[in-house]
């Protein structure tokens, strides 16, 4: 089958590997792509959000299959697109319709969903522009730290962890007053909870469910967690503290209820959903659901998962999961990204990267990487990502650090520390 899959990161790079070692897949198109996942496939220069374009692409070229690596595309409606053109409507989209992408593209939603179903999670409350004097007085009887959230999607930036109330009160009229766009229209205001976050990514054709191996990522820039909330710096998978225990209760109170959720609500969900979740007291309660994989969590879940991804998409696509099993490799894997100087705020790009080639006991996801002229240069934030194998965690972490040190970039910057709480 030809596929087509959407984003440009180190996601769409370990997605372009796994496409490239599967005897189904018989042409891979990445749309826009990077400088490594055009080692796997064809970059196709396409605007993931112009639906049309992408409709001509697809007639064109004879795609089967459309993988969508970012959220954007799904919380405009891509699968819905699809679905309701008569062109299009056999060619399966990977990921949730609009309405089940509104997990991750409202917080506001996601609470609703989560209260429905009894999932576990923060108690919160939502306001609006008309609600400003509720919103500060509610504010004012939390407990600090207060956890607020833009409504929308707010490229990772909107939620902001206030230490007084009065900070709180003044970041709550900012949001209300339009700092992150229309995402901050509707603002929750949610319990702090303080514990430890892990990921799980839950494989889903909207009938029955399959769990993939469950990752830890650091999103903060510096060692120790200090610092600015990136994208992503570095992630393990496994991960030690989750054990047996506490993943049945993930998986009874948390992925069942949610998959019930998505059934009563007749939503159409063909697709991943990654849970983001916080053990407390060694319960688990969720901080967000996204309707995609994780950025680097999918550079040490994909290289853990021995399945064919192509056959598991097709299995998702044809509503015929049940009968798959996933199988997993027993080793850790870890990852560590190589990041440009100043992010994640303002960078330089265009760097020349060198050293990748010696590389030989990683594997290399690109994320901001391009061609030009023979030359790797750096194209955006996180530029490459480190993956690496080991009997236990700390193993696959000397040898992403070793290798880390061998690539060069001016103004390359990595933590050092990534799993340093385990
Ligand atoms: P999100 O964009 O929802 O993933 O939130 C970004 C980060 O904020 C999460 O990864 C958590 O570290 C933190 N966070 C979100 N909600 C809470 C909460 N209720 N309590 C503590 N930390 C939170
Ligand atoms: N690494 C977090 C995310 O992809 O949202």
């Amino acid at each position: 089958m030809n596929i087509l899959l959407l984003g440009s990161g180190g996601r769409e790079h370990a997605f372009s590997w796994k496409f490239s070692q599967s005897s189904l897949c018989e042409k891979l198109f990445i749309a826009p792509g990077n400088a490594g996942t055009a080692t796997c496939g064809t970059n196709v220069a396409l605007n993931i959000k112009d639906f049309e374009q992408i409709k001509s692409f697809v007639l064109e070229n004879e795609i089967n299959m459309v993988v969508v690596g970012p959220e954007e595309p799904l919380v405009l409606g891509i699968y819905d697109f699809f679905k309701n053109d008569l062109d299009l409507k056999n060619v399966p989209v990977i990921g949730p319709s609009e309405e089940g992408a509104k997990l991750e593209g409202s917080k506001a939603f996601g609470k609703v969903f989560m209260a429905e179903q009894n999932i576990p999670t923060a108690a919160y409350e939502e306001f609006d522009g008309t609600k400003i004097e509720e919103g500060l007085k509610y504010i004012a009887t939390q407990t600090p730290p207060i956890v607020l959230k833009a409504d929308g999607l707010a490229a990772g930036k909107g939620v902001l962890i206030l230490p007084t109330i009065e900070e709180a009160q003044k970041e709550f009229k900012e949001m209300l007053g339009g700092k992150f766009g229309n995402a901050g229209s509707r603002v929750v205001i949610e319990e702090f909870l303080d514990g430890i976050e892990f990921s799980v990514f839950v494989l889903t054709d909207g009938k029955s469910y399959k769990i993939l191996p469950i990752a830890k990522d650091y999103k903060r820039i510096g060692e120790n967690d200090e610092g600015l909330n990136t994208g992503g710096m570095g992630a393990v998978s496994p991960v030690p503290f989750v054990d047996k225990v506490l993943m049945d209760k993930v998986e009874e109170r948390v992925i069942k209820p949610t998959i019930k959720g998505i059934q009563e609500r007749g939503f159409d969900y063909k697709g991943f959903i990654f849970i983001g979740l916080i053990r407390v007291n060694n319960e688990p309660y969720v901080i967000e659901y996204n309707c995609r994989m994780g950025d680097p969590e999918t550079e040490v879940v994909f290289p853990r998962l021995k399945n064919d991804l192509a056959q598991l998409m097709k299995a998702v696509g044809d509503g015929t999961l049940e009968n798959k099993q996933i199988e997993i490799d027993e080793r850790a894997a870890t990852t560590m990204f190589l990041v440009s100087g100043g992010y994640p705020e303002a960078y330089e790009k265009g760097k020349e990267i060198k050293g990748i080639e010696a590389i030989e006991d990683s594997i290399i996801f690109h994320g901001g990487t391009k061609n030009v002229d023979g030359k790797l240069l750096t194209n955006g934030g996180r530029v490459i990502a480190v993956t690496s194998f080991g009997k236990d965690f700390k193993a696959a972490l000397e040898v992403s650090k070793k290798n880390a040190e061998q690539i060069d970039f001016e103004g390359k910057y990595f933590r050092r520390d990534i799993g340093f709480d385990l």
